[in-house]
């Protein structure tokens, strides 16, 4: 795992995980972290819940994004680049425009990113998530969608669920560059996520 505080994160996660150091606004700290690194799945972003100038959201959100691509595809990255992204990047919504107003313009840095990843030639999956919630996973059916849902508090999903759908995407063939979009359907029953990802259709290829 990448931290900026790699003492502070070790501490939080324990034994079990291998902390580099790392920060994604300064692209010559990004090389040697990915050394020897097979799938990546990134998840950072701006700091949510406060404000973020547009010059921290687009050094974060767009230009990390971009420098992380780089070093994978320098490092020869053998596996899938796995991208958090949120629903409503295309479908505007009060909730983004609140949060446009916070973190400064994420939504717009977010959707020009994922056009860098569709075009960096490496393996990807781009999985959009509605609103997350601190509770355990399991608990609920999940929808997986391919469309432009836009953020709404009746859009959400827990974190729990959404790592779950990120260890499944990362090795599933369907999703092989590909975009989808995952938030909480109706009632506690939920498919096994082999069946939710296999009707999953590839990105359309990005013009030359
Ligand atoms: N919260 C939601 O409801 C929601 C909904 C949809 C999508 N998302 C997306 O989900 C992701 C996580 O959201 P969250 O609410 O958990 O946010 P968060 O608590 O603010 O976490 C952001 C993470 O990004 C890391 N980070 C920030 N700047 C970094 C940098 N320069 N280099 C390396 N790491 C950096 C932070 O590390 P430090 O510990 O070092 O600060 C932290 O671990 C974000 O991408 C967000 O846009 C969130």
């Amino acid at each position: 795992m990448l931290a900026r505080d790699p003492a502070k994160a070790s501490a939080e996660l324990g034994a079990a995980f291998e902390v580099v150091a790392g920060d994604l606004t300064k692209a010559d700290t990004l090389p040697p972290a990915l050394r020897n690194v097979d799938h990546i799945i990134f998840t950072a972003g701006a700091p949510s819940g406060r404000y973020a100038p547009e010059s921290l959201v687009k050094a974060t959100d767009y230009e990390g994004v971009i420098d992380t691509l780089a070093a994978a595809q320098s490092a020869g990255l053998g596996d899938r680049f796995v991208y958090l992204n949120t629903v409503g990047i295309k479908t505007p919504s009060l909730a983004a425009f609140l949060i446009n107003l916070l973190k400064r313009n994420t939504f717009v840095w977010r959707r020009r990113v994922e056009d860098k990843i569709r075009s960096s030639g490496l393996d990807y999956t781009i999985i959009r998530v509605g609103f997350l919630l601190d509770r355990p996973g399991g608990e609920h059916a999940v929808n997986v969608s391919q469309g432009a849902l836009p953020l709404a508090p009746g859009n959400r999903i827990t974190r729990a669920d959404v790592a779950e759908a990120f260890v499944e995407a990362m090795q599933h063939p369907s999703a092989s560059r590909a975009t989808f979009e995952i938030v909480w359907g109706e009632g506690p029953q939920r498919n096994s996520w082999s069946a939710l990802l296999e009707k999953i259709q590839p990105d359309r290829r990005p013009p030359a």
